[in-house]
């Protein structure tokens, strides 16, 4: 019998998962200085140890003022190179493909976290920054206005992405994320709402998308031929159709022609006429844009949003929408979901997900408990000591 697609190797260039089970980007605010700590490796860690067949970083700014927030990642200086090292290397070590996505947060910047409502730092004192985008408006009424980017200016942050990819691939990372979407930078430049450049970035479709393919192709000539590179979008954003399938379509086909290599569904984020929960927050809501980017561009996809269940998950990939399953809050709940999705779908072995000394340690009580209930099928709970210690073999002990 063949294996559910879900858990099929995926290869693509020089690169191979152990499965389909993407941990999508989860931006964590405890970043130092840009730099991961023993969070990003503990938790990190846990959705490889939970078999996960790639695990992404979180979005990680290419330049100091391109974080959103104090404590968001960033990998703009060489420095940083041996702690991210670290982070890839044990996700390699426990069987997942390590992998980035750089990204800019542009007008977005200088901000506080998730948690105090993303309030501008001016607030907060002292840490505050010029945040800089296509053009001076503002993220929200009454935030401050970014700076509009000079011409050189559009240089240098292409620049800082070619670096901070030259950086990724010297800290072992094997697949490479442009975060084009949720209101960002890049995604700045492609939306009319706030790109008001006269110049050459701004103006018509092909002008916005101007930014976004100079990045890309500078992010593939330093990302190596053999290892995958991906391009997240929004692909719809801003009520009335600001910004449309029909763009992302044209879009998802400029980048593939640079030589991305799938394309990660998302959509929203700017601010103004738009807002993230654009999209009825649905089981599985980016599928179909999944699925139309994939027909008209041939692209390979990803589209994270709230695929939760196994045979949803496993439906998508069979259906085409999809070839990777993009995941973020059901794995922070549930680190170890692909065991329990190998359970579900019947695979010969759900435990193989795990490390093997957790698999044997678990297929050992898995042993004990079969022998115990057929011996006597009451409840375990309700035994005393003597007779648990009865009920197996001498291996039921602890060793
Ligand atoms: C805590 C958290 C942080 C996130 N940070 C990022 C990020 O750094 N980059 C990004 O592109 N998306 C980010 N997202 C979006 C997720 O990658 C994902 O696309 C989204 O949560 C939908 O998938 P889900 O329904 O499986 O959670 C974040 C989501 C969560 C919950």
């Amino acid at each position: 019998m063949t294996n559910p697609l879900l858990f099929q190797t995926w290869a693509l260039k020089g690169v191979a998962a152990r499965n389909r089970i993407v941990v999508s980007p989860m931006c964590q605010y405890k970043s130092v200085d840009g730099s991961p700590t023993d969070w990003h490796l503990v938790n990190l860690g846990r959705y490889a140890i939970g078999g996960a067949g790639v695990v992404f970083y979180e979005e990680t700014a290419v330049e100091a003022r391109g974080r959103k927030t104090p404590h968001c990642a960033g990998l703009f200086d060489d420095a940083q190179v041996p702690l991210y090292r670290r982070i890839a290397g044990f996700l390699k070590s426990l069987g997942s493909v390590p992998a980035m996505q750089l990204g800019h947060s542009g007008s977005r910047g200088s901000e506080m976290g998730p948690m105090q409502g993303r309030a501008s730092l001016e607030q907060d004192g002292g840490e505050a920054w010029q945040a800089i985008s296509a053009s001076d408006i503002p993220v929200r009424a009454g935030a401050p206005a970014p700076r509009a980017m000079t011409r050189s200016e559009i240089r240098d942050v292409v620049d800082a992405f070619a670096s901070a990819t030259r950086r990724s691939r010297e800290a072992g990372f094997e697949i490479m994320e442009i975060h084009g979407a949720h209101g960002y930078l890049i995604h700045q430049f492609l939306s009319p709402v706030v790109n008001r450049r006269t110049d050459a970035y701004g103006g018509s479709l092909s002008n916005r998308m101007r930014f976004a393919l100079e990045v890309t192709e500078a992010v593939r000539a330093e990302w190596p031929d053999d290892k995958p590179l991906f391009y997240r979008a929004s692909c719809v954003d801003g009520k009335g159709g600001i910004w449309n399938l029909d763009d992302t379509v044209a879009l998802a086909r400029e980048v593939a022609r640079l030589g991305v290599d799938l394309f990660d569904c998302s959509s929203g984020g700017i601010t103004g006429t738009s807002d993230m929960p654009l999209v009825a927050r649905v089981p599985g809501y980016h599928l179909p844009f999944g699925r139309r980017i994939k027909e008209e561009t041939g692209l390979p996809t990803m589209a994270p949003g709230m695929i939760t269940e196994p045979l949803q998950a496993e439906r998508a990939l069979q259906d085409g929408a999809i070839d990777l399953v993009g995941m973020a809050r059901q794995l922070m709940m549930h680190a170890d979901w692909p065991v329990h999705a190998a359970e579900v779908l019947q695979m010969a072995d759900p435990l193989e997900w795990l490390p093997e000394d957790f698999a044997f340690r678990l297929r050992g009580r898995k042993d004990q408990r079969e022998m115990a209930f057929n011996r006597d099928p009451q409840p375990v709970s309700t035994w005393s000591a003597p007779e648990m210690a009865a009920s197996g073999p001498a291996r039921a002990g602890h060793r």
